[in-house]
């Protein structure tokens, strides 16, 4: 046991060294370079570049990636074409539900493999990838797989139609997760796809090309090529795709937007967030310090819903900051590989200096800043968690998406004052409301500006439920029913 010498006023021991526990990956298999996928098969790309993916915890090499090219993209988007024309609308709702099942089935035969390589390449503890990121990447698949042939009873009085061609942009935080958020519901309502994960973590999507191939999906029906934002805005562009759907910064999704004003492309954007975690008086405190943790350590805090803004109300701020400081000092960083692992590695070098670049300017502000005192690997990147308390909403940390394990808490008084508060943002993505009293809840969620709000508990996610958000966290809902329209066209 290691003596801590925390500034947040810890005179006990909090951190105990854990014998390693790593996951090998030994078994999984991956190759040294990636080709495009497109119609069914892995293609060289025409612009004849590749790039790295890096591991961001050891900083090395794991494989090179085709970096596609506006001529590879017309490629990708002619071979979905076809398919939906000759065959995805050709064949019964009830034959294109079983692909979708099989591909879900094959991934959870995977599991494994695709946890262990989103850990190396994304740098989340492997104990996230392991039992979220790839099991709800299943669960999408089964959970759109029974809407296929249900399409007419979804919707009663209309008959849906696929929109044709869907090209689907997606981030790093959760790699395999978005891919089957974008798939599975483009694939059960009729529609075949170009998707294009991120340049960072493009791994578990070229696993799932396998898997679709293993799954004997017809070729073209998903094509999924690699690059970065050329080749994402080359998907926008093209005149053959009917439907865009974005995960990604709020600045892109403007970007997107613009691109597609006049066009009949439809779109569903979902950017960033600024999430408040709301602490009331009355609630389960220990309770509640755990939900803050999950809220904004979670994969890093690279996530777009994480509980960035703590409002905790005064009688009880104290208690809470000083439960969170303990909690946080046993939190362990490193490795994630090793199943002890509370939060692995920053996803990018650029990820890391913005969260950086964010915590000075909190400091320059005026904020008072405390970090975990742990022990991180030398080469890597890595990040403490950090707290800021004195921040003022009008303080730049308060306000801007930091995307890292960075939470800045602010005090409250009555319920008027929190609304106005967690209102004050440009996003409107998510939040948490913790108390013991239900009508509080219901008082809270209705008034809070935001698409999910969680009470009680943080960071939840289950397929059935509808996901998006409000303001400049974006336009559309991805998950449940709601997920399923926007791919749809009504008659
Ligand atoms: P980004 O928005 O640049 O990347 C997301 C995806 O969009 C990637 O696949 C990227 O290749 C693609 N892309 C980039 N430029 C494009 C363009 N002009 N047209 C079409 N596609 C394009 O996000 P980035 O730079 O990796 O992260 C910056 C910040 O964005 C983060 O610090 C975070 O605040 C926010 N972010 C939010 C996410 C969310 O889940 N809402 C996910 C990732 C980042
Ligand atoms: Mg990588």
């Amino acid at each position: 046991m290691k003596k801590s010498s925390a500034k947040g006023g810890l005179k006990f021991d909090t951190k105990w060294s854990y014998a390693p526990a790593p996951e090998t990956p030994d078994h999984i298999q991956l190759k040294e370079k990636y080709d495009l996928f497109i119609n069914g098969k892995f293609t060289a790309p025409s612009s004849k570049k590749y790039f790295d993916t890096i591991n961001p915890a050891t900083e090395k090499k794991i494989a090179s990636v085709a970096d596609a090219n506006a001529a590879d993209v017309d490629k990708a988007v002619t071979a979905a074409r076809t398919a939906q024309q000759k065959v995805w609308s050709k064949i019964s709702a009830a034959e294109r539900g079983k692909y979708i099942y099989r591909i879900a089935r094959v991934m959870q035969e995977k599991a494994r493999e695709l946890a262990i390589i989103e850990s190396i390449d994304g740098g989340k503890p492997i104990r996230e990838s392991r039992d979220i990121d790839v099991p709800l990447a299943a669960a999408h698949f089964f959970y759109y797989a029974g809407w296929a042939d249900k399409l007419e009873y979804a919707f009663p009085g209309k008959k849906p139609a696929p929109l044709g061609v869907a090209g689907q942009i997606i981030p790093w935080n959760f790699p395999l997760l978005m891919a089957a958020w974008k798939i599975a519901p483009a694939l059960a309502a009729g529609n075949t796809v170009v998707l294009k994960p991120a340049e960072t973590t493009p791994l578990t999507a070229l696993k799932l090309a396998e898997i679709l191939q293993e799954a004997d999906l017809p070729p073209g029906v998903v094509n999924i090529i690699t690059g970065a934002g050329a080749t994402g805005a080359a998907i926008v562009n093209h005149p053959g795709i009917d439907k865009i759907a974005f995960t990604g910064s709020t600045d892109v999704g403007k970007i997107i937007q613009k691109a597609l004003a006049g066009t009949d492309k439809k779109y569903t954007l979902e950017l960033g967030g600024k999430a408040a975690n709301i602490i009331f008086e009355d609630a389960a405190i220990d309770q509640a310090v755990e939900g803050i943790v999950n809220g904004i350590f979670f994969n890093q805090g690279h996530v777009c819903c994480a509980g960035s803004r703590l409002f905790v109300q005064e009688g009880i701020a104290k208690e809470v900051i000083r439960k969170l400081k303990d909690r946080i000092q046993t939190l362990i960083v490193g490795d994630p590989l090793d199943k002890n692992t509370d939060i692995g590695a920053i996803n990018s070098k650029a990820q890391l200096n913005k969260i950086k670049s964010l915590v000075q300017i909190g400091i320059k502000e005026g904020g008072e800043c405390w970090q975990s005192d742990c022990d991180v690997p030398s080469k890597g990147f890595w990040f403490r968690p950090t707290l800021f308390t004195n921040v003022a909403q009008s303080s730049t940390i308060v306000q801007e998406e930091i995307f890292g394990p960075v939470l800045a808490i602010q005090t409250f008084r009555t319920v008027e004052e929190v609304i106005e508060k967690a209102n004050n943002t440009p996003y409107g993505l998510s939040g948490g409301v913790w108390t013991d009293k239900g009508s509080k809840v219901f008082k809270v969620s209705s008034k809070l500006r935001a698409g999910v709000i969680w009470a009680n508990t943080y960071n939840k996610f289950d397929p059935t439920s509808p996901f998006g958000g409000y303001k400049e966290s974006g336009v559309g809902r991805e998950g449940g029913l709601h997920g399923l329209s926007p791919y749809l066209k009504m008659y």
